[in-house]
């Protein structure tokens, strides 16, 4: 299908689902404005920290700078209020490609004061709704405070958000495929001896990224630093290029396309790391292939992650890590100090999307199992979802220091496990779209691009 035909029937689903919203949280047939968010700076300074436009904007149509506008109104071809300021510090071009440009009226105005006589004319007898950050904007446009970011609106629109269109899957499509390239280089220059930064650069290189265009900050952990589980360095080696200090690699980066994200974890070995780690790694690799397997409608997401502890626990105990019964190990909680995290979350316009732990459209959540609480969805599976699936097995001291005592230290072989502790661990991530009843893996096979 053309980008033309996709974005078009994106847009047609969005004004839909708009229209629903508004009557399920009884405001129907009001207009909203939609805004995609402020420029900060830092701190007594005047620099400007790197700007990311809000989800629900962005959902709308592919700008991603502040101060945009969308207006919906019932059943009225969309406005677009491309706030252009006269600015000679910065290129403020705006492309307006007719595949999602033409579905709107677009109007440019040099600064959102203009808003107010804009919207006099188009909404003449209405209360205004506001979606966004700009709550100052809002209280000058008229908008009332309960008709600022109505907390029942946003949970519906955050609810429905993890149900993705065509559109949005091709985008997501596209990250994934773009990222692979990425990840291919930076496993080469993990191989060809590069130090994080080395690899870091290889992964922005073959993406042709800036790294503040990355859905996230790409991490980059070579050996031990695998098990900091948000690592944010890139270490610089000053010693001369020697490939045996790369053991192991933990990268976990993605890419955006028309602001959508993709979330791709790999590991990475060189030949002749310990043999117990590389059967760790295709115990892993096999664990989240099975898991991927297991996906279906009606699935509870909870009870995947449930699922992935209970093959953990088998992997540690086949490896040698630990010994007693599976049963044992979970009613230790010793699985939860070597995978800590979730096993995945939503995946769109943000890399972790909103809405994993509504139960319902009105605002209702549903928390993790206690023992769990870094799990951040919590949904039943349903066609049209996209997600990720990422178990992961890692040595992080500070976690495996809390087992040294008591039953669990029995449990474990802990010469093993200090012998393990300089490889850091294991993660392995890729984005799955639900459709039709089948998981479909985008990261293994990425669709055609439109
Ligand atoms: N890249 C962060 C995550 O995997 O959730
Ligand atoms: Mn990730
Ligand atoms: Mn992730």
């Amino acid at each position: 299908m053309s980008a033309e035909r996709l974005f078009a029937d994106h847009l047609n689903h969005l004004l839909t689902e708009y229209a629903s919203a508004l009557q399920a949280c009884d405001f129907a047939d009001q207009p909203v404005l939609v805004g995609s968010g402020i420029s900060h700076s830092y701190y007594a300074d005047d620099l400007a920290i790197p700007f990311r436009a809000w989800g629900h904007f962005l959902r709308w149509l592919p700008v991603d700078r502040p101060d945009q506008f969308v207006l919906f109104r019932h059943g009225k071809k969309p406005v677009f209020f491309a706030v252009i300021p006269q600015d000679f510090w910065h290129d403020q071009s705006l492309e307006l490609p007719g595949w999602w440009a033409d579905l709107y009226d677009i109007r440019i105005l040099p600064d959102k004061h203009q808003l107010e006589a804009q919207l006099k004319t188009l909404i003449p007898d209405h209360q205004l709704l506001f979606l966004g950050e700009d709550v100052n904007l809002a209280a000058a446009l008229g908008a009332r405070p309960g008709h600022v970011n109505p907390a029942s609106l946003i949970a519906y629109l955050d609810y429905y958000r993890a149900y993705k269109t065509r559109y949005e899957v091709q985008r997501i499509a596209d990250a994934n495929a773009l990222a692979l390239t990425g990840h291919q280089a930076a496993h080469e220059a993990f191989l060809d001896g590069k130090d994080e930064f080395g690899i870091h650069m290889a992964y922005l290189t073959a993406c042709r990224a800036l790294d503040h265009e990355l859905p996230y900050p790409s991490i980059v952990g070579v050996n031990e630093h695998a098990a900091i589980l948000h690592y944010q360095l890139k270490k610089r080696r000053s010693a001369a290029v020697d490939p045996a200090l790369n053991k192991a690699l933990l990268i976990d980066a993605g890419c955006r396309s028309f602001a959508y994200c993709s979330d791709i974890t790999r590991t990475w070995v060189r030949p002749g790391v310990h043999e117990v780690f590389a059967a760790l790694l295709s115990g892993m690799q096999k664990l989240q292939r099975n898991i991927i397997r297991t996906i279906a409608v009606g699935q509870s997401y909870v009870q995947l992650h449930e699922a992935t502890h209970e093959s953990l626990a088998e992997l540690l105990i086949e490896s040698g890590i630990a010994v007693g019964s599976s049963r044992e190990l979970l009613e230790e909680e010793v699985t939860s100090a070597f995978l800590p995290h979730g096993l995945g979350h939503f995946l769109g316009l943000q890399v972790h999307d909103c809405g994993g732990r509504l139960a319902s459209p009105d605002g209702t959540t549903k928390q993790p199992p206690s023992r769990y609480p870094a799990l951040r969805t919590t949904r039943t599976l349903e066609n049209g979802m996209v997600f990720t699936i990422e178990p992961g097995l890692y040595f992080i001291p500070a976690l495996l220091d809390k087992l040294r005592t008591g039953r669990r230290q029995a449990l474990l072989n802990w010469t093993l496990i200090e012998e393990l502790l300089p490889l850091g661990g294991i993660r392995i991530e890729d984005n799955i779209w639900l459709n039709e009843g089948t998981a479909h893996n985008l990261t293994l096979k990425p669709l055609l691009s439109a």
